[in-house]
């Protein structure tokens, strides 16, 4: 994009995004107990596990819609677990929800005009003010996002109200108004829950694509084939605590996982 001023990316020995210690707890229960991780640029990481294991509980940690209790968390270099979401936003973390949030009473187009907003060092209202540039700037960023909405096969609804859209749809439209923002990591909880199986195939091609070019990625995601496919490393969780990770292969074959994943006892 012309004229962006993106966050220089972390150094290629550093991490891009870290945390260390990490707790939180509900009512004396701990949904994240003692995580640590770290993410290289441009690494795919499985975040595995049964239901109530802690995964969306740990992005909300990553993302700063809640502050832990003990840990750190370090993004593109910074200290941030004390951070608001917004701030982290900036710095580039992007994220989408489980449950998708648009904004139901605005055009599925705006709502991902809206995600550009969020680019690192865009200043999109500065530019929008900017003598004699409002409207380019308003028609790129439209470009920007009919493109989107193109590649999720939402083109033909792009002016209705968000409030039309499947579960599944709004998945995609949260992908598209995340990445516009060209983030530098990305946090994806259950992604492709409800998305079209053939729209599938062509998103995980995207984020490994994008992967590729330098974005970070963690995906919470329970079709195991997925995290296979994509995953250059897998972390699996249970019971608020990091059981075990390693390479998708080894992960996926070990028999604690099977045992997490029916339910069964935890070593
Ligand atoms: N807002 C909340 N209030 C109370 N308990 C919660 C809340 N969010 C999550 N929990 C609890 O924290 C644990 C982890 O939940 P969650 O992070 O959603 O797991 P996962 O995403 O792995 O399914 C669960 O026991 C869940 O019931
Ligand atoms: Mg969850």
């Amino acid at each position: 994009m012309k004229g962006e001023t993106r966050q220089p990316p972390a150094a290629p020995d550093r991490p891009v995004l870290s945390a260390r210690g990490l707790v939180t707890a509900f009512s004396g229960l701990r949904a994240v107990d003692d995580v640590s991780l770290s993410v290289p640029r441009g690494e795919v990481l499985g975040v595995i596990g049964p239901n109530g294991a802690g995964k969306s509980t740990l992005f909300n940690l990553l993302a700063g819609e809640r502050v832990p209790s003990r840990g750190s968390i370090e993004l593109c270099g910074h200290r941030v677990e004390r951070e608001p979401a917004a701030q982290r936003l900036a710095r580039g973390l992007g994220r989408t929800f489980q449950i998708p949030r648009p904004f139901l009473a605005l055009s599925v187009l705006e709502n991902v005009m809206l995600g550009a907003q969020h680019h690192p060092g865009e200043r999109v209202w500065a530019n929008l003010f900017a003598a004699g540039s409002v409207q380019a700037r308003e028609r790129e960023c439209r470009d920007q996002a009919m493109g989107w909405l193109d590649f999720m096969t939402l083109t033909p609804l792009a002016r209705q109200p968000a409030q039309v859209l499947s579960i599944g749809q709004r998945k995609l439209l949260e992908l598209a108004r995340v990445l516009i923002a060209k983030p530098q990591v990305v946090l994806l909880d259950e992604p492709m829950a409800g998305v079209h199986p053939a729209l599938v195939e062509t998103l995980g091609e995207r984020i490994a694509t994008l992967a590729k070019q330098g974005t970070t990625f963690l995906l919470v995601e329970h079709q195991l084939s997925l995290i296979a496919a994509l995953c250059d490393r897998v972390m699996v969780m249970a019971n608020g605590r990091v059981l075990l990770e390693g390479t998708p292969d080894a992960v996926l074959a070990d028999p604690a996982v099977a045992d997490a994943y029916l339910g069964g006892g935890v070593p």
